[in-house]
Protein backbone atom coordinates (compact mmCIF):
# COMPACT_ATOMS: atom_id res chain seq x y z
CA UNK A 1 0.00 0.00 0.00
CA UNK A 2 1.42 3.62 -0.73
CA UNK A 3 1.49 6.06 2.19
CA UNK A 4 -1.58 7.80 1.01
CA UNK A 5 -3.51 5.29 0.79
CA UNK A 6 -2.68 3.62 3.98
CA UNK A 7 -3.53 7.00 5.22
CA UNK A 8 -6.84 6.95 3.62
CA UNK A 9 -7.44 3.22 4.90
CA UNK A 10 -6.40 4.45 8.52
CA UNK A 11 -8.57 7.28 8.47
CA UNK A 12 -12.00 5.39 7.31
CA UNK A 13 -11.41 2.93 9.16
CA UNK A 14 -10.78 5.57 12.57
CA UNK A 15 -13.64 7.46 11.28
CA UNK A 16 -16.21 4.53 11.64
CA UNK A 17 -14.67 3.28 15.06
CA UNK A 18 -15.87 7.05 16.01
CA UNK A 19 -18.86 6.50 14.64
CA UNK A 20 -20.09 3.15 16.05
CA UNK A 21 -18.27 3.94 19.86
CA UNK A 22 -20.80 7.65 19.52
CA UNK A 23 -23.62 5.63 19.10
CA UNK A 24 -22.84 2.48 21.38
CA UNK A 25 -22.10 5.45 23.82
CA UNK A 26 -25.57 6.91 23.06
CA UNK A 27 -27.47 3.64 23.90
CA UNK A 28 -25.73 3.15 26.65
CA UNK A 29 -26.43 6.49 27.91
CA UNK A 30 -30.50 5.81 27.33
CA UNK A 31 -30.08 3.27 29.90
CA UNK A 32 -29.27 5.15 32.76
CA UNK A 33 -31.22 7.27 35.26
CA UNK A 34 -32.37 10.65 34.57
CA UNK A 35 -31.21 11.79 38.31
CA UNK A 36 -29.14 14.90 38.46
CA UNK A 37 -26.27 12.55 39.29
CA UNK A 38 -26.02 11.71 35.88
CA UNK A 39 -25.99 15.29 34.51
CA UNK A 40 -22.82 16.24 34.58
CA UNK A 41 -22.09 12.24 33.14
CA UNK A 42 -23.77 13.59 29.99
CA UNK A 43 -22.57 16.80 29.77
CA UNK A 44 -18.64 15.51 30.02
CA UNK A 45 -19.69 12.35 27.56
CA UNK A 46 -21.85 14.77 25.14
CA UNK A 47 -18.49 17.09 25.15
CA UNK A 48 -16.63 14.03 22.87
CA UNK A 49 -12.93 13.51 23.29
CA UNK A 50 -10.92 12.38 20.62
CA UNK A 51 -11.76 8.80 21.96
CA UNK A 52 -8.60 7.02 20.97
CA UNK A 53 -8.91 4.37 24.02
CA UNK A 54 -12.33 2.78 22.58
CA UNK A 55 -10.68 2.74 19.07
CA UNK A 56 -7.81 0.91 20.92
CA UNK A 57 -9.98 -1.87 21.92
CA UNK A 58 -11.81 -2.18 18.14
CA UNK A 59 -8.60 -2.22 16.37
CA UNK A 60 -6.99 -4.93 18.24
CA UNK A 61 -9.96 -6.91 18.07
CA UNK A 62 -9.96 -6.50 14.22
CA UNK A 63 -6.19 -6.72 13.79
CA UNK A 64 -6.68 -10.32 15.66
CA UNK A 65 -9.52 -11.39 13.28
CA UNK A 66 -12.35 -10.95 15.92
CA UNK A 67 -15.75 -8.81 14.79
CA UNK A 68 -14.82 -5.42 16.36
CA UNK A 69 -18.62 -5.18 17.26
CA UNK A 70 -17.65 -8.33 20.16
CA UNK A 71 -15.57 -5.87 21.72
CA UNK A 72 -17.67 -3.05 22.30
CA UNK A 73 -18.63 -3.50 25.87
CA UNK A 74 -14.85 -3.27 26.65
CA UNK A 75 -14.27 -0.35 24.33
CA UNK A 76 -17.46 1.83 26.17
CA UNK A 77 -16.20 0.28 29.45
CA UNK A 78 -12.63 2.15 28.74
CA UNK A 79 -13.49 5.23 27.94
CA UNK A 80 -16.24 5.71 30.76
CA UNK A 81 -13.66 4.51 33.22
CA UNK A 82 -11.53 7.18 31.31
CA UNK A 83 -13.97 9.86 31.69
CA UNK A 84 -14.63 9.36 35.34
CA UNK A 85 -10.53 9.46 35.64
CA UNK A 86 -10.96 13.03 33.67
CA UNK A 87 -13.62 13.97 36.14
CA UNK A 88 -11.63 13.95 39.45
CA UNK A 89 -8.34 14.87 37.72
CA UNK A 90 -9.67 18.32 36.91
CA UNK A 91 -10.85 18.64 40.62
CA UNK A 92 -6.97 17.50 41.86
CA UNK A 93 -5.76 19.85 38.85
CA UNK A 94 -7.78 22.89 39.66
CA UNK A 95 -8.48 22.91 36.33
CA UNK A 96 -11.25 25.37 34.20
CA UNK A 97 -11.04 24.00 31.14
CA UNK A 98 -11.75 20.84 29.62
CA UNK A 99 -12.62 19.75 25.68
CA UNK A 100 -13.15 23.80 25.71
CA UNK A 101 -15.97 23.79 28.06
CA UNK A 102 -16.13 24.32 32.08
CA UNK A 103 -14.99 21.53 33.82
CA UNK A 104 -17.95 20.22 35.88
CA UNK A 105 -16.70 20.75 39.69
CA UNK A 106 -16.62 24.48 38.33
CA UNK A 107 -19.89 23.97 35.99
CA UNK A 108 -21.77 22.44 39.55
CA UNK A 109 -18.96 21.84 42.57
CA UNK A 110 -16.64 19.42 43.58
CA UNK A 111 -19.00 16.92 45.26
CA UNK A 112 -20.98 16.97 42.26
CA UNK A 113 -17.76 16.13 39.86
CA UNK A 114 -16.73 13.29 43.36
CA UNK A 115 -20.32 11.70 43.60
CA UNK A 116 -20.78 12.09 39.46
CA UNK A 117 -17.14 10.25 39.07
CA UNK A 118 -17.92 7.92 41.15
CA UNK A 119 -20.99 6.45 39.13
CA UNK A 120 -19.28 6.56 36.53
CA UNK A 121 -16.66 4.34 37.41
CA UNK A 122 -20.04 2.09 38.51
CA UNK A 123 -21.18 2.43 34.79
CA UNK A 124 -17.74 1.26 33.47
CA UNK A 125 -18.03 -1.67 35.27
CA UNK A 126 -21.64 -1.83 34.23
CA UNK A 127 -20.29 -1.61 30.04
CA UNK A 128 -17.98 -4.55 30.66
CA UNK A 129 -20.87 -6.90 31.81
CA UNK A 130 -21.54 -6.88 28.19
CA UNK A 131 -18.85 -9.09 27.36
CA UNK A 132 -19.58 -12.63 26.12
CA UNK A 133 -19.02 -14.65 29.87
CA UNK A 134 -16.01 -16.55 28.48
CA UNK A 135 -13.92 -13.79 28.03
CA UNK A 136 -15.23 -11.64 31.18
CA UNK A 137 -12.87 -12.65 33.66
CA UNK A 138 -9.90 -12.33 32.06
CA UNK A 139 -10.85 -9.17 31.14
CA UNK A 140 -12.41 -7.98 34.43
CA UNK A 141 -8.77 -8.98 35.83
CA UNK A 142 -7.11 -6.79 33.63
CA UNK A 143 -9.27 -3.93 33.82
CA UNK A 144 -9.06 -4.16 37.72
CA UNK A 145 -5.36 -4.12 37.50
CA UNK A 146 -5.09 -1.51 35.13
CA UNK A 147 -7.77 0.89 37.26
CA UNK A 148 -5.80 0.91 40.16
CA UNK A 149 -2.55 1.43 38.70
CA UNK A 150 -4.06 4.96 37.47
CA UNK A 151 -4.62 5.99 40.75
CA UNK A 152 -1.07 4.92 41.87
CA UNK A 153 0.00 6.88 39.00
CA UNK A 154 -2.21 9.66 40.01
CA UNK A 155 -1.25 9.65 43.81
CA UNK A 156 2.96 10.17 42.35
CA UNK A 157 1.79 12.47 40.33
CA UNK A 158 -0.12 14.60 43.23
CA UNK A 159 2.81 13.67 45.31
CA UNK A 160 5.60 14.88 43.24
CA UNK A 161 3.78 18.18 42.72
CA UNK A 162 5.06 18.91 46.70
CA UNK A 163 8.83 16.82 46.40
CA UNK A 164 12.09 18.54 44.95
CA UNK A 165 13.91 15.69 44.41
CA UNK A 166 12.14 14.09 41.38
CA UNK A 167 14.07 11.80 38.81
CA UNK A 168 13.18 11.48 35.44
CA UNK A 169 13.28 7.60 36.16
CA UNK A 170 10.20 8.53 38.37
CA UNK A 171 8.13 10.78 36.19
CA UNK A 172 8.48 8.16 33.52
CA UNK A 173 7.31 5.38 36.08
CA UNK A 174 4.72 7.73 37.35
CA UNK A 175 3.27 8.46 33.12
CA UNK A 176 3.37 4.69 32.82
CA UNK A 177 0.75 3.92 35.45
CA UNK A 178 -1.54 7.00 35.40
CA UNK A 179 -1.69 7.15 31.53
CA UNK A 180 0.13 4.26 29.44
CA UNK A 181 -1.32 1.17 31.74
CA UNK A 182 -5.11 2.29 30.42
CA UNK A 183 -3.99 2.33 26.43
CA UNK A 184 -2.03 -0.46 26.91
CA UNK A 185 -5.10 -2.23 28.47
CA UNK A 186 -7.55 -0.88 26.07
CA UNK A 187 -5.05 -3.07 23.09
CA UNK A 188 -4.74 -6.16 25.41
CA UNK A 189 -8.22 -6.53 25.81
CA UNK A 190 -9.37 -6.40 22.22
CA UNK A 191 -6.54 -8.66 21.13
CA UNK A 192 -7.68 -11.21 24.03
CA UNK A 193 -11.53 -10.85 22.92
CA UNK A 194 -10.54 -11.74 19.74
CA UNK A 195 -8.98 -14.91 21.05
CA UNK A 196 -5.07 -13.87 20.83
CA UNK A 197 -2.97 -15.86 22.88
CA UNK A 198 -0.90 -14.51 25.81
CA UNK A 199 2.03 -13.60 23.71
CA UNK A 200 0.13 -11.37 21.27
CA UNK A 201 -1.98 -10.49 23.75
CA UNK A 202 0.86 -9.25 25.75
CA UNK A 203 2.71 -7.60 22.94
CA UNK A 204 -0.12 -5.44 22.35
CA UNK A 205 -0.13 -4.47 25.76
CA UNK A 206 4.00 -3.31 25.04
CA UNK A 207 2.81 -1.26 22.08
CA UNK A 208 -0.21 0.45 24.23
CA UNK A 209 2.40 1.23 26.84
CA UNK A 210 4.85 2.95 24.04
CA UNK A 211 1.87 4.70 22.64
CA UNK A 212 1.08 5.65 25.88
CA UNK A 213 4.36 7.01 26.86
CA UNK A 214 4.50 9.31 24.14
CA UNK A 215 0.71 10.28 24.30
CA UNK A 216 1.52 11.48 28.08
CA UNK A 217 4.66 13.19 26.79
CA UNK A 218 3.15 15.38 24.42
CA UNK A 219 0.08 15.97 26.53
CA UNK A 220 2.97 17.51 29.09
CA UNK A 221 4.75 19.37 25.89
CA UNK A 222 1.23 21.09 24.67
CA UNK A 223 0.41 21.53 28.61
CA UNK A 224 3.01 24.23 28.06
CA UNK A 225 3.15 25.10 23.90
CA UNK A 226 -0.01 23.98 23.11
CA UNK A 227 -2.24 26.66 21.07
CA UNK A 228 -5.10 27.35 23.27
CA UNK A 229 -7.12 27.70 20.39
CA UNK A 230 -6.82 24.10 19.81
CA UNK A 231 -5.59 22.67 23.30
CA UNK A 232 -9.34 22.82 25.16
CA UNK A 233 -7.20 23.02 28.43
CA UNK A 234 -5.80 25.69 30.16
CA UNK A 235 -2.38 26.54 29.05
CA UNK A 236 0.45 26.25 31.56
CA UNK A 237 -1.69 24.45 34.18
CA UNK A 238 0.86 22.34 35.00
CA UNK A 239 3.74 25.04 35.70
CA UNK A 240 1.16 26.76 38.43
CA UNK A 241 1.45 23.47 39.88
CA UNK A 242 4.84 23.03 39.80
CA UNK A 243 3.81 19.62 38.27
CA UNK A 244 7.31 17.28 37.99
CA UNK A 245 6.99 16.87 34.32
CA UNK A 246 9.85 15.63 31.84
CA UNK A 247 10.09 19.82 31.19
CA UNK A 248 10.18 20.74 34.44
CA UNK A 249 12.72 18.70 35.82
CA UNK A 250 15.64 18.27 32.63
CA UNK A 251 15.06 22.24 32.73
CA UNK A 252 16.55 22.20 36.33
CA UNK A 253 19.24 19.55 35.14
CA UNK A 254 20.20 21.40 31.92
CA UNK A 255 20.34 25.07 33.65
CA UNK A 256 23.72 26.92 34.04
CA UNK A 257 23.63 28.92 37.53
CA UNK A 258 21.94 31.78 36.34
CA UNK A 259 19.18 29.67 34.86
CA UNK A 260 18.74 28.07 37.87
CA UNK A 261 18.12 31.30 39.71
CA UNK A 262 15.60 32.34 37.53
CA UNK A 263 13.80 29.11 37.71
CA UNK A 264 13.87 29.66 41.25
CA UNK A 265 12.52 33.08 41.63
CA UNK A 266 9.74 32.02 39.01
CA UNK A 267 8.49 29.46 41.35
CA UNK A 268 8.24 31.66 44.76
CA UNK A 269 4.84 32.28 45.81
CA UNK A 270 3.37 35.08 45.12
CA UNK A 271 4.35 35.45 41.45
CA UNK A 272 1.98 36.79 39.08
CA UNK A 273 0.60 33.38 37.11
CA UNK A 274 0.93 34.93 33.36
CA UNK A 275 4.58 35.83 34.54
CA UNK A 276 5.65 32.25 36.02
CA UNK A 277 4.03 30.38 32.94
CA UNK A 278 5.78 32.88 30.11
CA UNK A 279 9.14 32.75 32.34
CA UNK A 280 9.26 29.02 32.70
CA UNK A 281 8.38 28.22 29.11
CA UNK A 282 11.51 30.62 28.41
CA UNK A 283 12.99 28.47 30.10
CA UNK A 284 11.91 24.95 28.82
CA UNK A 285 13.29 26.39 25.73
CA UNK A 286 16.39 28.04 26.45
CA UNK A 287 17.98 25.09 28.35
CA UNK A 288 17.23 22.87 25.45
CA UNK A 289 14.49 20.37 27.43
CA UNK A 290 11.91 21.55 25.10
CA UNK A 291 13.93 20.06 22.45
CA UNK A 292 14.66 17.11 24.15
CA UNK A 293 11.31 16.23 25.05
CA UNK A 294 10.86 16.59 21.43
CA UNK A 295 13.60 13.68 20.52
CA UNK A 296 11.82 11.30 23.96
CA UNK A 297 8.57 11.26 22.13
CA UNK A 298 10.07 10.41 18.67
CA UNK A 299 12.21 7.67 20.60
CA UNK A 300 8.53 6.23 22.40
CA UNK A 301 7.01 6.38 18.47
CA UNK A 302 9.79 4.41 17.13
CA UNK A 303 9.40 1.62 19.88
CA UNK A 304 5.98 1.78 19.10
CA UNK A 305 6.41 1.14 15.03
CA UNK A 306 9.15 -1.87 16.69
CA UNK A 307 6.67 -2.99 17.94
CA UNK A 308 4.00 -2.63 15.03
CA UNK A 309 6.22 -4.63 12.73
CA UNK A 310 6.76 -7.49 15.34
CA UNK A 311 2.90 -8.21 14.97
CA UNK A 312 3.38 -8.19 11.61
CA UNK A 313 -0.83 -6.93 11.21
CA UNK A 314 -2.34 -7.14 7.81
CA UNK A 315 -2.68 -4.15 5.96
CA UNK A 316 -5.30 -2.15 7.48
CA UNK A 317 -3.79 -3.03 10.89
CA UNK A 318 -0.67 -1.71 10.54
CA UNK A 319 -2.41 1.18 8.59
CA UNK A 320 -4.62 2.18 11.69
CA UNK A 321 -1.39 1.31 14.54
CA UNK A 322 1.14 3.73 12.48
CA UNK A 323 -1.49 6.35 12.11
CA UNK A 324 -2.47 6.16 16.03
CA UNK A 325 1.57 6.15 16.57
CA UNK A 326 2.08 9.45 14.30
CA UNK A 327 -1.18 10.70 16.29
CA UNK A 328 -0.36 10.40 19.62
CA UNK A 329 2.78 11.96 19.32
CA UNK A 330 1.90 14.54 16.95
CA UNK A 331 -1.58 15.65 18.63
CA UNK A 332 -2.32 19.56 18.78
CA UNK A 333 -5.59 18.34 21.08
C1 LIG B 1 -6.45 13.28 28.50
O1 LIG B 1 -6.68 12.26 27.59
C2 LIG B 1 -5.84 12.70 29.72
C3 LIG B 1 -4.47 12.25 29.53
C4 LIG B 1 -4.07 11.04 29.83
C5 LIG B 1 -3.45 13.16 29.06
P1 LIG B 1 -7.18 12.55 26.11
O2 LIG B 1 -6.31 13.57 25.47
O3 LIG B 1 -7.31 11.25 25.43
O4 LIG B 1 -8.61 13.20 26.36
P2 LIG B 1 -9.89 13.23 25.43
O5 LIG B 1 -10.73 12.07 25.85
O6 LIG B 1 -9.47 13.13 24.00
O7 LIG B 1 -10.56 14.54 25.73
C1 LIG C 1 -4.11 12.80 33.44
O1 LIG C 1 -2.93 13.47 33.32
C2 LIG C 1 -4.03 11.35 33.69
C3 LIG C 1 -5.35 10.86 34.14
C4 LIG C 1 -6.47 11.49 33.98
C5 LIG C 1 -5.38 9.58 34.78
P1 LIG C 1 -3.12 15.04 33.12
O2 LIG C 1 -3.57 15.68 34.37
O3 LIG C 1 -1.92 15.57 32.44
O4 LIG C 1 -4.33 15.06 32.06
P2 LIG C 1 -5.01 16.39 31.51
O5 LIG C 1 -3.91 17.19 30.89
O6 LIG C 1 -5.65 17.07 32.66
O7 LIG C 1 -5.98 15.91 30.47
MG1 LIG D 1 -3.47 15.31 36.40
MG1 LIG E 1 -5.11 17.20 34.57
MG1 LIG F 1 -1.95 17.14 30.97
Amino acid sequence: MSVSTQNEVAKATLNAYGMAIATALQSCQAGWSSTPLFDPIRYLLDLGGKRIRPALVLASCEAEGGNHTAAMPAALAVEIFHNFTLMHDDIMDHAPLRRGKTTVHEKWDVNTAILSGDAMFVEAYQALLGLPPAVLPATLALFNRTATEVCEGQERDMAFERLHNVTVDEYLEMIRLKTSVLLAAALQMGAMIAGADDERSHHYYDLGIALGMAFQLQDDYLDAFGDPEHFGKQVGGDILSDKKTFLYLRCLERANEEQRQRFNELTQVGIHPEEKIEGIKGLFLETGAADELRERIGQFHDRAMALIEQLSPNEKGRAVFEHLAAMVSTRMQ
